[in-house]
């Protein structure tokens, strides 16, 4: 049996992909700040998830939250990191930017920093972010939004490099979805709308295949491959 953690368990992406674990007979360790949402998710299978607090803008923190479902399970094979924020910001609030960058590159860079050290020293994992279709490009409607998610992009690939390089035998997952049917999923204009099973479905085959990028849904792949060749003068008008 493998074991898993599970970082933004609460709602979304993260509870999705914990149910399907589930249904694959993982073990899984599951965090967010919403106890009693965690709770419900661990009273589906009592004896394999066991649940902890974890607010990932804690920096101090947050990795005790790791360290102490690490010690529960022993040996993790996989972290998957699903928590993330997301404000609509045009008008570029400073609070709202703040939470954002708080969330998704302070906290999140910390989570990814102390699991790869984590699985160093177990000497093997895999690590699984969740970045965006949105690291592609600069966003006017959510700036540290799309920022952010280009900074775990980055890290990411970073990360992988340096195991590759060092041989420290850590697979490292980058998922970018497009839009997914989440409280996360903000705004008019949305389109292709995942469903989160769906999107689940298609993360956790990349998982198991140990993919290095991949979109969900697959079409998003079309829509990333203009984005990186859409010319700038074009890009502003839109
Ligand atoms: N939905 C989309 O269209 C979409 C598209 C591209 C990428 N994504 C990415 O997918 C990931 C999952 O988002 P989602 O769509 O599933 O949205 P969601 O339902 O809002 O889930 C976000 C998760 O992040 C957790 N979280 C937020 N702040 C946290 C903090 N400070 N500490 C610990 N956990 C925190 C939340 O748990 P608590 O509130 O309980 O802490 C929740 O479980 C995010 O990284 C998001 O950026 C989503």
């Amino acid at each position: 049996m493998k074991n898993a953690i599970v970082i933004g368990a609460s709602s979304g992406i993260g509870k999705a992909l914990v149910e399907l674990l589930l249904k694959k007979g993982w073990k899984v360790g599951i965090t967010g700040r919403r106890l009693p949402l965690l709770e419900e998710l661990k009273a589906t299978a009592p004896d394999r998830v066991h649940c902890h607090y974890q607010d990932i803008q804690d920096v101090t923190a947050s990795p005790k939250s790791i360290a102490q479902l690490w010690s529960v399970f022993e040996k993790i094979d996989l972290v998957i990191v699903s928590s993330g924020m997301a404000h609509l910001n045009s008008s570029l609030k400073w609070e709202l930017e703040e939470e954002s960058i708080q969330t998704n590159v302070v906290g999140t860079a910390r989570v990814y920093q102390y699991v790869y050290e984590q699985f160093k020293v177990q000497g093997y994992g895999h690590l699984v972010g969740i970045s965006s279709i949105a690291s592609i490009r600069g966003n006017r409607h959510s700036p540290s939004y799309g920022a952010s998610k280009a900074f775990q992009a980055n890290y990411l690939e970073a990360l992988r490099c340096m195991s590759k390089k060092h041989k420290h035998n850590i697979d490292i997952t980058d998922i970018q979805p497009g839009f997914v049917d989440t409280a996360m999923a903000k705004g008019d204009g949305l389109f292709w709308v995942a469903a989160v099973d769906k999107a689940a479905r298609q993360i956790l085959h990349a998982i198991e295949q140990k993919k290095r990028k991949v979109y969900v849904s697959r079409r998003w792949g079309g829509i990333a491959f203009l984005l990186k060749r859409l010319p700038a003068w074009l890009y502003e008008r839109i």
